[in-house]
């Protein structure tokens, strides 16, 4: 089984709820990556309009601005990162460092808080997946600990699927867990770039399954997918940033394996309009450039905040924009051009080229750039938030997947809710180009009227009666029976 803890959902009357709130006490651990602190955050607003109260643990890494959330209490922890820096600055790496140095100082923290008599009593820790270690802590202190996901459903859903067992593939008395499929399928496929369909997992492709190095059992993605795996098995339930509509499939496979309940209670970004925990400052230029142009016509390009490419790609990326001839918004981060600090590789002509046509900032507000009028469509690496949003504000994608979940994520938006054309064969200026006049031009409009469908979803779900509603109002009923 992938879980041993029975649910406890219970109906708890909204007066003897309201008796309850006085003093319920919630403690979040954010993973400190945008993509990660962004619907931690989210998620704890959302449990404070339900009137818990929030303390957000974080580390000195990527530490959080506490004056952008007053309403919050704020206790940091130490990383070591100082002390023992990872090889790369981001990364597998990072991710093993820290669950190996945040072990002491979370626990001595959490002791902290659930031992003062001045703080709320805690009714239950939320973590991301990604802290696999905060597991074992919560058990020892007998804290009820529930997991947030911060990517989509299907990643995890076609991990848990039988149908490797089916095939005969793992051994009968294996243990299903995402590292046993993912190791034996990739012991079976070694070559992961294949483009052969994954037959009972439609509509998967072998490629769209991350790669990692099975040969080595320290490998660190391995690692850090099997530590996730084990501390699930004694969560309390998962939270995920997506809503029943938008990935039923999935979430039918888990629920028929899973035996802790899952709340799908996204997306979470529509509860609150802005996000104001950006890691890096926004350029409002954005949106006064974005005003100048053309409702519909301008492509927004964004990677996300952990991408990167090297020289070549981005030249050849450069230039299937320029020749595109779409007015375009681009976020170039510093260091997402690999060896180079920002801008320097745009040499020979391409700004001149583009001057008039294209903007490039460093980060951008990219909810409001969605919603904007003059964004036509959204270039993008398909991560789960980016994939969230540009549904949200009903825009087309381009998908040029780089990791992890990404690949699933793009292959549904082009596959299965065919919102999107994936960018499958590496990044030339011609396929570039390509893919951009299909997006803008010739197939832009079924694309768009299909994604506004979605939008409509998303909208409805959050309402009253709808299915995050409802997923959320047993979330709220659910910490309360702890
Ligand atoms: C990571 C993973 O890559 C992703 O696959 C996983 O699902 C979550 O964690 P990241 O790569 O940063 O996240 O991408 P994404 O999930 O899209 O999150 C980026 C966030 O930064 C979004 O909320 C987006 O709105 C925000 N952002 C991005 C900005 O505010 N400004 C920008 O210029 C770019």
């Amino acid at each position: 089984m992938f879980f041993n803890l029975k649910p406890r959902l219970m109906e708890v009357s909204t007066e003897t709820r309201m008796q309850q709130m006085a003093g319920r006490g919630l403690v979040v651990f954010p993973l400190p990556l945008q993509g990660h602190i962004n619907p931690m955050l989210q998620l704890a607003n959302i449990l404070h309009s339900r009137g818990f109260n929030i303390t957000v643990i974080h580390t000195q890494y990527n530490s959080l601005n506490p004056s952008k959330y007053p309403h919050f209490t704020f206790r940091p922890i130490s990383d070591g990162l100082l002390e023992t820096p990872p090889s790369t600055e981001r990364g597998r790496d990072l991710l093993t460092l820290l669950n190996v140095n945040c072990v002491a100082p979370f626990r001595d923290c959490l002791v902290q808080l659930l031992s003062s008599v001045s703080e709320e009593p805690i009714a239950c820790l939320i973590t991301d997946a990604i802290w696999h270690f905060t597991q074992a802590v919560a058990d020892g202190l007998k804290l009820p600990r529930l997991v947030l996901h911060s990517g989509n459903i299907s990643f995890l859903a076609f991990a848990a699927h039988p149908f490797l067992r089916e095939k005969g593939f793992l051994p009968k008395q294996e243990t299903i867990g995402l590292h046993r499929i993912i190791h034996i399928h990739l012991v079976i496929f070694s070559d992961s770039q294949t483009e052969e369909p994954v037959e009972a997992l439609p509509p998967l492709k072998i490629k769209d399954f991350p790669t990692m190095d099975i040969a080595n059992p320290e490998d660190d993605l391995y690692m850090l997918i099997d530590g996730m795996v084990k501390a699930n098995k004694g969560s309390s339930g998962f939270i995920w940033n997506s809503f029943e509509e938008l990935e039923q499939p999935a979430l039918a496979t888990l629920r028929g394996r899973s035996i802790v309940p899952l709340f799908p209670i996204g997306p979470f970004h529509k509860y609150f309009p802005a996000s104001s925990s950006s890691l890096l400052a926004q350029d409002p230029s954005s949106i006064s450039w974005l005003d100048t142009q053309s409702p519909k016509s301008v492509i927004y390009v964004s990677f996300g905040s952990l991408a990167t490419f090297d020289e070549t790609e981005f030249l050849e990326m450069a230039w299937g924009l320029a020749n595109s001839m779409q007015p375009f918004l681009w976020v170039v981060r510093p260091g997402l051009i690999r060896g180079s600090e920002w801008l320097e590789p745009l040499r020979n002509g391409f700004l001149e080229a583009v001057s008039g046509r294209g903007h490039i900032v460093k980060w951008a507000p990219q909810q409001e750039v969605l919603a904007h009028p003059a964004t036509g469509g959204f270039w993008t690496h398909s991560g789960w938030n980016s994939t969230l949003e540009s549904i949200c504000e009903g825009v087309p994608m381009i998908c040029s997947p780089r990791s992890n979940d990404q690949m699933v994520s793009a292959r549904y938006a082009s596959d299965v809710w065919r919102v999107g054309v994936q960018l499958e064969n590496g990044l030339e200026r011609v396929d570039v180009e390509r893919a951009i006049r299909k997006l803008m031009e010739s197939e832009g409009e079924e694309m768009r009227e299909r994604i506004m469908c979605l939008k409509e979803k998303a909208d409805l779900c959050l309402r009253e009666g709808g299915s995050s509603y409802q997923s959320l109002e047993s979330l709220v009923n659910y910490i309360f029976s702890f």
